[in-house]
């Protein structure tokens, strides 16, 4: 591969594990202060994640998956019996954080399945199978937003892009997935500008993507999300692409609230519509959008902004996340290839 991460970012990786602790860089203070801070319990690192001190698809993944390791080297047991039941206990905690994005169950299944194919072996070396494990899930991620950054360079138009919600460095391990592909196409001059949706309620572009992606570099323009239709339609973009929290077998997907109507706004405006995603979000277990668990967040998150009331307190409703049904999207880019429709064909040969 061309580059290398060093190559495209200044950011270090958002979540990593060392010295028995989890650490991650906390989102919630971002664009205001940066701060790593370290987890020391299961239980802290499940409350991170609900509380979005640390989110993104894969980002949560590793968390949890950083947190089970948190488990296995730090839990004082008697026996193996001991360990397992206070193993299925942190995995519980760590399921029962998030709904949506699958990398999450993903990474939690992964190292499961591991540590019970290896139940016989010693306790010692089954804590130390899942510390790799999960350090191995979290290097996989930076590789694969490595290879999904070159390759989503290599079908993009040159010009101006718009993203939403942040799928960036720090919704991952490194670089992100829509942040790898930016991060190489703005090193190879093909980047003019980059539209970023401020994405209420939760302002992740605002905070989040203005804030890393200046960081690096990268020509930008903040817009709110009311205004994306207006930048279609004044032929200001180019292409779009976003992340995705769970892609499932006929290619629909869920992803920040906002993006099926920027998907609409595209195919009106005949502006390709991307989303880039590792195979770690693809759920092939479940048949259409219509099958994913949408989560809800508290009504602050909508009757406030930046900490400022701005409603009176009338009932809300706040679905984090949308479903974008396959027929809006030109295509998926992972680190396998680019999947392009029929998607319910095409996926399957991801796996295969
Ligand atoms: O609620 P969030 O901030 O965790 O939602 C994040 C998104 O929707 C991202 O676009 C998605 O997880 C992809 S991250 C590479």
């Amino acid at each position: 591969m061309k580059y290398k991460p060093e190559d495209l970012t200044r950011l270090p990786r958002s979540v990593e594990y060392k010295n028995r602790m989890v650490h991650l860089i906390d989102q919630r203070l971002i664009p205001h202060e940066f701060k790593i801070i370290k987890l020391e319990t299961v239980d802290e690192v499940a409350q991170a994640i609900k509380t979005m001190q640390i989110r993104g698809a894969p980002a949560i993944g590793a968390a949890a998956a950083f947190g089970l390791a948190l488990y296995a080297e730090t839990a004082k047991v008697e026996s193996k019996e001991e360990f397992f039941n206070g193993f299925y206990r942190a995995y519980e905690i760590l399921k029962n954080t998030r709904p949506t994005a699958v990398n999450l169950f993903w990474a939690l299944n992964r190292i499961k399945h591991l540590a019970e194919e290896h139940r016989e072996d010693s306790l010692n070396e089954i804590r130390q199978l899942i510390v790799e494990e999960a350090q191995k899930i979290a290097d996989e991620d930076v590789e694969a937003n490595l290879q999904m950054g070159h390759i989503g360079a290599e079908i993009l138009p040159e010009g101006n892009i718009l993203t939403h919600c942040n799928a960036g460095s720090l919704a991952t391990v490194h670089l992100g997935t829509v942040g790898a592909v930016l991060r190489v196409i703005h090193k190879e001059g093909k980047l003019k500008l980059l539209w970023v949706d401020e994405t209420r309620p939760v302002l992740q572009g605002a905070r989040l993507s203005a804030w890393e992606y200046h960081y690096d570099g990268i020509p930008l323009k903040l817009i709110t999300d009311n205004m994306a239709g207006f930048v279609m339609q004044q032929g200001k973009v180019d292409a779009i692409i976003v992340g995705a929290d769970r892609i499932v077998a006929n290619g629909d997907f869920a992803n920040k609230i906002g993006t099926y109507t920027l998907a609409v706004l595209a195919k009106e405006h005949r502006i390709p519509f991307f989303t880039v995603a590792p195979l770690s979000t693809i759920d092939m277990s479940l048949k259409s959008g219509k099958e994913i668990p949408i989560e809800e967040r508290k009504p602050e998150e909508v009757l406030t902004c930046g900490g400022c009331k701005i409603a009176p307190d009338v009932d809300v409703y706040n679905p984090a996340f949308d479903i974008t049904p396959h027929k809006y999207l030109t295509g998926i880019i992972t680190e396998k290839g680019v999947v392009y429709p029929p998607f319910e064909r095409n996926l399957k040969k991801l796996f295969e």
